[in-house]
């Protein structure tokens, strides 16, 4: 049986840096209702800011976008976040998943993004188009208090 959703949130941001940090505290804060323990708040946080930073660096590189990011809580406290962009897209997803790929190691990007992503959340579900952009949906079960 699915789980009964308890309480959503959305909302779009520039793919400005600077709203990267209020991306992340904003879903923290909204997370915050589940009372999660600090290493959770944690590891959201993480999970976010690599997620919104990608689409900053790869799904608009050299242009500003519109970031979409949705917050799902459910009462089993899991915690379903989206994270989209209409940006650039990834040819090969499995391959932009495996730890140290990237496209950009000029910028001395790690491509330890996805890895960082799935050690922090329960499923990491990617769903990209070349040229149409990419929506990365986080999932994590909080413990129970
Ligand atoms: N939102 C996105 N839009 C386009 N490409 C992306 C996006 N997110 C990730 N990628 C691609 O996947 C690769 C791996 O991402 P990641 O693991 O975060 O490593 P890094 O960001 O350090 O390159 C990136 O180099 C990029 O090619
Ligand atoms: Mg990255």
């Amino acid at each position: 049986m699915r789980q009964e959703k308890i309480n959503e949130m959305s909302m779009k941001l520039p793919s400005r840096s600077v709203n990267e940090g209020m991306a992340r505290a904003a879903v923290a804060a909204f997370c915050s209702q589940l009372d999660p323990d600090a290493s959770e708040v944690a590891d959201i946080k993480c999970a976010v800011s690599e997620a919104v930073t990608n689409c900053i660096v790869h799904g608009y590189k050299n242009e500003i976008g519109i970031i979409y990011i949705t917050v799902s809580l459910y009462a089993d406290r899991t915690i379903k976040i989206e994270i989209r962009d209409r940006g650039r897209g990834i040819e090969d997803v499995k391959k932009a998943r495996e730890p140290l790929y990237t496209t950009d190691a000029e910028n001395e990007r790690s491509g330890m993004g996805f890895t960082v992503m799935e050690s922090f959340c329960d499923k990491v579900r990617v769903v990209s188009q070349c040229g149409k952009g990419t929506k990365v949906v986080l999932c994590k079960r909080l413990r129970k208090r």
